[in-house]
């Protein structure tokens, strides 16, 4: 029995809705293992820059980095897409992963076998895939500097750059060797060393690192070249780990794998993952805020409720809860539940608001 505080970022779009459902999860499982759950409700995105001007304000930040775990919703809202725009809602987002020091990206995709038949590709190749990606999360194009938009006597020009360090890439790669060798003990690194000089730093840096680690199968793999082998061959791929633009990238495909994006979890973590040890860290469906669907009680909230079960298992090191949660939402899916993002002939259509009640009832 134990008391916790999560911040609750709900932001914008189907965030909101999506939240809720794993909230409800949550208060599920303390109810069941006699915990309690303090939510603390802030804002972030676009409904932050409506309020207050900046997509993340300094006491959110600050309260995110007190508590427990963080669960996010979605950031995004097309009001802001004018690229004439100061702030953008996913500039919180990027505040928030900077912020917390959250440079440890998991996003593990697993296509469940009741879900086979449904995505675009043939079921015989994504059959039994379970993967993970280690995507950084601090560095890279997303923050490194210069990054800005000018003007020259010849016209506009635009930079962004580029940047690693060592240090940044051995404790990314550290993550990517210990998490397989709690899996199937092989790690794929991705990165354009043919071309890119952060990439030859990194593929260097990761080998002298895999000398902590002989018992696991190292490969390097080009990131477009990795790209194809996602779909062609995903079976064979267990852990990779990649630096931050590659990893926003090859996560968007390999959602795909599992069918839906609104199946997908993740955590941004600040330090590596172990079995019993509580990591600060931000969990968050891979999908984003999806403003079209929003308010309609018709988003998947399957990849929230899951971030929240990666939540429990990370930061709270409660891994019976955590997977008390997983195995509800396995129920519900065997159920012949469904949301439209996964629907297929024969199977009953809910809603958000269903689908997570469903889930909590299980749990
Ligand atoms: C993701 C998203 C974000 C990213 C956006 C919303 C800034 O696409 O988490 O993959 O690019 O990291
Ligand atoms: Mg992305």
């Amino acid at each position: 029995m134990a008391q916790f505080k999560i911040v609750v970022l709900p932001g914008d779009g189907i965030g909101p809705e999506v939240t809720n459902e794993a909230v409800k999860a949550l208060k599920a499982i303390g109810k069941k293992f006699g915990h309690t759950f303090d939510m603390d409700y802030q804002l972030i995105g676009g409904v932050s820059i409506d309020k207050t001007g900046e997509a993340l304000t300094k006491d959110v930040l600050k309260r995110c980095k007190k508590a427990d775990a963080v669960l996010l919703g979605a950031v995004g809202d097309p009001k802001y897409d004018d690229p004439s725009v100061k702030v953008h809602p996913e500039d919180g987002l990027l505040a928030l992963r900077k912020g917390m020091g959250l440079y440890a990206n998991l996003r593990p995709v697993k296509v469940l076998p009741m879900l086979a038949d449904q995505t675009n590709l043939k079921p015989d190749v994504i059959r039994g895939v379970d993967l993970m990606v280690v995507r950084e999360l601090t560095g890279g194009l997303y923050f490194g500097k210069p990054k800005r938009r000018y003007t020259t006597s010849r016209g506009r020009r635009g930079v962004d750059t580029m940047a690693y360090s060592e240090q940044e890439i051995a404790r990314i790669a550290k993550v990517g060797f210990e998490l397989a060798r709690t899996r199937r003990k092989k790690l794929m690194s991705v990165d354009k060393a043919n071309v890119l000089e952060t990439s030859r730093l990194w593929r260097a840096v990761v080998l002298e690192v895999a000398k902590d680690y002989p018992d696991i199968e190292l490969e390097h793999q080009l990131v477009d070249s990795c790209a194809m082998r996602l779909i062609q061959n995903p079976k064979s791929i267990d852990v990779i780990v990649t630096e931050n633009t590659f990893g926003d990238i090859l996560t968007d495909e390999a959602s795909m794998l599992a069918g839906s994006m609104g199946m997908l979890p993740s955590a941004s973590l600040a330090g590596t993952p172990k079995e019993g040890t509580r990591i600060p860290g931000m969990y968050e469906p891979i999908h984003g805020s999806a403003p079209r669907r929003a308010n309609q009680n018709l988003a998947n909230p399957i990849a929230t409720i899951l971030s929240a079960a990666m939540l429990l298992r990370h930061s709270l090191a409660l891994s019976k809860e955590a997977k008390a949660i997983e195995d509800a939402v396995m129920a519900v899916l065997n159920a012949g539940y469904r949301t439209y993002d996964i629907m297929s002939e024969g199977m009953k259509k809910v809603g958000t608001k269903e689908m997570g009640d469903l889930i909590a009832a299980k749990v």
